[in-house]
Parts: C-alpha cells; structure tokens; sequence
C-alpha cells in the first residue's frame, strides 16, 4: 500500500519528467496543494495558466477552471484532474438565452463570472474573478451593467457601485447559498470576539454581517495582515483546514458546517497520480472558434 507521502513524491518526480505544471485551486484537499506548483483562487489560476513554461497543465479543480486554461494556451496539452469535476453555476444559463438576455438589454456591459461554460464567455464583453470583480465594473465605460450568472456576487458589486446600473440573473453557488443568516447568528454567539470573514458568493443576507467580504485570496491576504487570534470562515471548509496548516496557532471555524463544494472533493492524490503518469484526468479540447471568441473576454479582463 502507498502513503501520501509515498505518492508525493512520485508525483513530484514525474511531474518533472513528464513536464507537467500543477495548478490547484484552494478549494482541493490539502495533499494536493502541498504538491502544486500553484494554488490559487479563480484569476491567480488563471494568470498561472497563461504564465506556465511546462507543454502540459493539470488544472486540480473544476470544469470552467481547465476550459480557461486551454483558451488561454491553445498549444499545451490541458488535463482536468477529474472528468466528472464541474461547477453548477456555469451552467445556470445558456448561450441562447444570453443571446436573449443582451437583446434585452442592448446597451449593457455584458460581464460574466469566470465560473461560467467557455459558450458564455464567448457570449460577454469581459470575464471576472471574485477578486477582480469590484475593480474591473468600476472601470467599465458603460452605465448599466448586465451581470452573469452570480446575482449574490452581482448584488454585492452593485451596492459598493452604486453610480451604475445592474441586471442581474437567478443564479448562484448552490455551495455559498446554503450557509444562512441563523448560522451567523449562531457562529457569533460561539465564538464571541472572532472575526467573521464571507465569500460574496453567500447570500447578502449573510455577507452583510462580514467583518471582511472578499474573494479567497482576498481572506487569506485579510488574515495574515490581521492581529485577531480566532476567525469565521465563511467559504469553502477547506480552507478551514488549510489555515489551520499555514497559522497553527491561531484558531479557525467553519461558519457552516454544510459549505462543501463537492465537486472540488472528487479529485484525489490518486487521480492526481494518474494524471502526471499519463493515464488520467481529461484532456479540455475546445474547438478553434469558441476558444478564439472565448478569449476576448478572458484578455479583457486579464488587461
Ligand atoms: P474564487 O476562487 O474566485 O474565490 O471563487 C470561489 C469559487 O467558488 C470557485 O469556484
Ligand atoms: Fe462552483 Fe460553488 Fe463549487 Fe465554486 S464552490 S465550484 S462556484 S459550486
């Protein structure tokens, strides 16, 4: 039988021999981010993708995450760490009813959440991170903003840009959505003096009682710089444990114990494994068009 360690370091060996660059987002478990060549939240992963030298990239993570991988290198070999590893958020709405959506309103700045199929992305103007979000509607010329397909995402940008005008959709991490206001409430009332800290992607009855909102990166940028000793997650769980790991002594709690993607839970050491032998994963194929039309919303955003 194999350890994880055993299997660590075979993977750190013939990723180097088969020249593969690992990219893992902060969402997978944390045997697989000590063996990355990067970790990362969606745009981190994003520019890595771009950025890598290696012929092959193994995106640990979920559908969309590969697919950007591939519209922006068109030449490397890109795997999908597991075939079945999807988000559904970018697939709330379909490249017809967008087509409709933009009809209706035709002086809008189409802008589409990273999270969303690379026939979405094809569809919009510019693609956006949690973390780039914020920043990139500001800068938009345009005054109304058609946002997709986030609405808990979209609502949080429309209140700090208020000076704009926002449509948006009935879409959403089914993920972020199940944490509740009743967990709040009974996350402050547990850990008294603990900061709370809320993905935007959580419902804005929820991210309204934030000590801090913001992409994943912009939690773990918030807890390093911050002095306090005890911390609500309001993400993914994992990253409960991957602060545990990075500050030991400080204390970390999940703000509710159901926010678990599990589509980011069914890669494992194992298909990790078999991906850099070669005999795993997906290989993203996307053809010329799409990928073409795709990337003009990818290189807007990363302008
Ligand atoms: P970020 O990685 O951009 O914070 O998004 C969170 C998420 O849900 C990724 O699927
Ligand atoms: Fe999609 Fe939500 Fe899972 Fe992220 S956490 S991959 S947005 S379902």
């Amino acid at each position: 039988m194999y350890t994880t360690k055993d299997l660590q370091a075979e993977i750190l060996r013939l990723k180097k021999e088969n020249d593969v660059c690992i990219l893992a987002h902060a969402y997978q478990t944390q045997d697989i981010l000590e063996i990355a060549d990067f970790v990362g939240d969606s745009f981190g992963l994003s520019q890595q993708a771009a950025a890598a030298p290696q012929k092959t990239i193994l995106m640990c993570g979920v559908r969309f995450m590969a697919e950007t991988a591939k519209i922006l290198s068109p030449d490397k070999r890109v795997l999908l760490s597991h075939p079945q590893a999807g988000c559904p958020m970018a697939e709330q709405l379909t490249a017809e009813e967008l087509r409709a959506l933009k009809q209706q309103y035709p002086n809008a700045a189409v802008v589409a959440y990273i999270n969303t199929t690379a026939a979405l992305k094809a569809e919009c103007d510019v693609c956006v991170t949690s973390a780039s979000a914020l920043d990139i509607v500001r800068r938009l010329p345009q005054e109304e903003i058609l946002f997709i397909p986030d609405c808990n995402l979209g609502g949080w940008i429309r209140e700090q840009v208020p000076e704009k005008t926002f449509h948006l959709i009935k879409g959403g991490c089914p993920v972020h959505m199940r944490i509740t206001e009743a967990d709040v409430l009974a996350a402050r009332a547990q850990y008294p003096g603990a900061e709370l800290l809320i993905h935007p992607e959580c419902l804005s009855e929820v991210t309204r009682h934030a000590d801090y909102a913001g992409s994943t990166t912009g939690i773990l940028a918030y807890i390093q710089k911050s002095k306090a000793r005890r911390f609500i997650i309001g993400t993914d769980n994992s990253i409960v444990q991957h602060l545990q790991f990075t500050y030991p002594d400080r204390e970390f709690y999940p703000l509710s114990c159901a926010c678990i993607c599990r589509d980011m839970r069914l890669t494992t050491l194992v298909d990790v494994y078999r991906c850099v032998c070669g005999t795993g994963g997906e290989e993203i194929v996307l053809p010329d068009e799409l990928r073409l039309a795709a990337k003009k919303s990818i290189d807007a955003m990363l302008a």
